[in-house]
């Protein structure tokens, strides 16, 4: 268990909070455990009927710690725990809602593509920079973000890492409301409390109608195969190195 993740059930709604606020809430692996754990407990326990993902201080999250991506690429460390709870997300049949305090990069953004009510503060937002870091995207948003928000949108997301604004995100489908910080967290808590309300079942069945879980699954494991082998990649090696070194990396002297 890890500190850096508070989970705490209100009635029949499970919060799943990150709490590692020092580091922008950067998701460790054990931080992707102890949530997948949780998300995947959440699916079988009947007294639970809604998922609430929030964030403490002024991040949502700012995606993978990068020196488990950095000790990956090296061939050290335990691995990635990031796909499994990639996965728990892809096949959570229970409706989720997330309140983003803040910035929301990598994951933070395509784990929101998963999220069923999204509430953003003022002052999120979201960025899928994984090019920068000479990788690909992963969760499933090589296909869910174009079809959400256009093909050209999504690539200079992707591939520029431009940034949405909460406004923009609330504009393009991506987020429900724009609220002030100290209202986000409570506006996605009202919100949990009245789809708790709601029939079960049919909330559940709705879901599924309007995802296309498989596709969804099978997405999410070709992105982790190509992501995995990019990261043994010498472009991935100098972004990760570039950024413990708190510079710009250099590609330009790199082959493809
Ligand atoms: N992994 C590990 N540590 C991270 C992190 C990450 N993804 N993001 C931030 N941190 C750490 C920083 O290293 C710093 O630690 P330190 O205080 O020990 O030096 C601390 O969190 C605060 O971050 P800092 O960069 O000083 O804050 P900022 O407000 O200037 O910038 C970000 C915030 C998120 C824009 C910047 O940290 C960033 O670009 N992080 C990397 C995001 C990323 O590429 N994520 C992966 C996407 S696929």
């Amino acid at each position: 268990m890890t500190e850096h993740i508070k989970i705490k059930q209100d009635d029949a709604i499970l919060e799943i909070i990150f709490a590692r606020p020092e580091k922008k809430n950067a998701l460790s692996n054990a931080m992707y455990r102890a949530a997948t754990e949780a998300l995947g407990a959440a699916q079988s326990n009947q007294t639970i009927r809604v998922v609430l993902f929030g964030a403490e201080g002024d991040a949502f999250t700012a995606g993978n710690d990068l020196a488990d991506f950095a000790n990956a690429a090296a061939g050290k460390g335990e691995g990635l725990a990031a796909h499994d709870f990639i996965e728990a997300l892809g096949r959570a049949d229970k409706p989720i809602v997330a309140a983003v305090p803040g910035l929301a990069v990598g994951v933070g953004t395509t784990m929101l593509l998963h999220c069923d009510l999204v509430y953003l503060a003022e002052t999120a937002k979201l960025s899928t920079p994984f090019v920068n870091l000479a990788l690909v995207p992963e969760a499933a948003s090589s296909m869910l973000l174009p079809a959400r928000i256009g093909h050209v949108r999504a690539f200079a997301m992707f591939a520029l890492g431009d940034g949405l604004s909460a406004a923009e995100a609330v504009a393009l489908g991506l987020a429900n409301r724009v609220l002030p910080k100290n209202a986000v967290l409570t506006a996605a808590r009202e919100a949990a409390r009245t789809l708790a309300t709601r029939p079960l079942g049919a909330i559940v069945a709705t879901k599924k109608l309007m995802r296309d879980r498989e596709r969804i699954l099978r997405r999410m494991d070709e992105e982790a195969a190509i992501f995995a082998q990019r990261l043994q990649t010498d472009e991935a090696r100098e972004a990760l190195k570039a950024f413990a070194e708190r510079r710009q990396p250099d590609f330009t002297r790199l082959a493809s």
